[in-house]
């Protein structure tokens, strides 16, 4: 039976490629800062995002945890999105470990906040108040639309931000698609940052692993508040060699997800029974919703029966990611299953 994976673009497995070069991987103790792949990868991602210093975790969440740490102290405030990944799916982290407030704003469409009621609730010096201390921005915003967040607005963020004496932090989990979508590169998307944590497991196709990245003396603190989480690693050069192969060879084609999601929301927005803004989405991330009163588990259910599988996020909103596992003919496949199951 054809199958079609539609939901996330995490679930990549790795091929033959990405295997030979793990298992070829030269390794040393990383704790000792001996292991030249993980080493490698570090500073082609500091290239790449035209930061100074990179460091290699287990996942997003934590690079974006470990950074959270680093730019602030307990008690302080920091400045999200309701929608944002980091307030909505990493475990209260920011609260529990790095003892943190969120103060939290309403996203728009396109991920963006209104710079202005944040600077309505920007605290004053004064003894009964959390110090405001960090802002921070996803991009691509995975909730909104998979939108890539504009430039100008980056620059009215770091621009806001420098005015307050704030922290910029970038969750760019999915930076890669944001500089595509943006038709820029990823180090003018991160140069808006102080701090940027992105994925090298989700669109880039490796089994596992983010990359912070920051000025020599971040990194410097970044590196400790990792192993303060229990995320010391040791021979993870094998690790780190997915990561350097992913960003060498799955970059450019990132466009073919793009193009397959757009083709994907095209489809959806033209069938009866589907409420799809086909020109909302630019990146690998498509929204839609069932205009009937059809229960939405069930139709999850009955279309994963037909091979085509994705998560019913929230209310009657559906989520499809396109991602290297999904080829233009699948677009196809899920696009004739979803016309008849309607
Ligand atoms: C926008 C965003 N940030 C951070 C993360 C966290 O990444 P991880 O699953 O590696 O912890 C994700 C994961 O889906 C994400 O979509």
């Amino acid at each position: 039976m054809r199958f079609v994976d539609l939901r996330s673009d995490t679930v990549t497995i790795a091929d033959d490629a990405m295997r030979e070069v793990m298992a070829r991987a030269e390794v040393g103790d990383d704790v000792f800062h001996e292991d030249p792949t993980v080493n490698r990868l570090q500073e082609m991602s500091a290239e790449i995002t035209g930061m100074e210093a990179g460091l290699f975790v287990p996942s997003g969440s934590m690079g974006n945890l470990i950074c959270l740490m680093v730019h602030t102290e307990k008690g302080d405030e920091i400045y999200l999105g309701r929608q944002d990944h980091i307030f909505m799916y990493e475990a209260a982290s920011a609260s529990v470990v790095a003892g943190v407030q969120h103060r939290i704003f309403e996203n728009r469409e396109d991920g963006t906040l209104d710079l202005d009621e944040v600077a309505f609730a920007q605290r004053s010096d004064d003894a009964h108040q959390p110090r405001s201390r960090l802002i921070s921005m996803e991009n691509t915003h995975n909730r909104c639309s998979g939108s890539p967040l504009p430039l100008d607005y980056m620059a009215s963020v770091r621009e806001f931000a420098d005015e307050r004496s704030l922290a910029v932090h970038l969750d760019g989990a999915r930076v890669f698609n944001a500089a595509l979508a943006l038709g820029t590169s990823v180090a003018e998307v991160c140069s808006y940052a102080d701090s940027v944590t992105f994925c090298l497991s989700k669109g880039l196709g490796a089994p596992v692993g983010s990359v912070v990245c920051g000025s020599k003396d971040f990194i410097y603190h970044a590196h400790r508040a990792r192993k303060l989480l229990g995320g010391g690693m040791r021979q993870v050069g094998h690790l780190a060699a997915a990561g350097i192969f992913a960003l060498e060879n799955r970059v450019d084609r990132l466009a073919d997800d793009h193009a397959n999601a757009k083709r994907l929301a095209e489809g959806l927005s033209a069938m009866d029974g589907i409420d799809c803004d086909a020109d909302l989405y630019k990146t690998n991330i498509v929204y839609f919703e069932l205009t009937g009163d059809r229960n939405p588990r069930d139709f999850v259910k009955a279309m994963a029966k037909r091979g085509v599988r994705f998560f019913n996020l929230w209310a009657k909103r559906f989520r499809l990611v396109t991602h290297l596992g999904v080829t233009a003919e699948d677009i196809e496949f899920a696009l004739k299953e979803f016309g008849e199951e309607l």
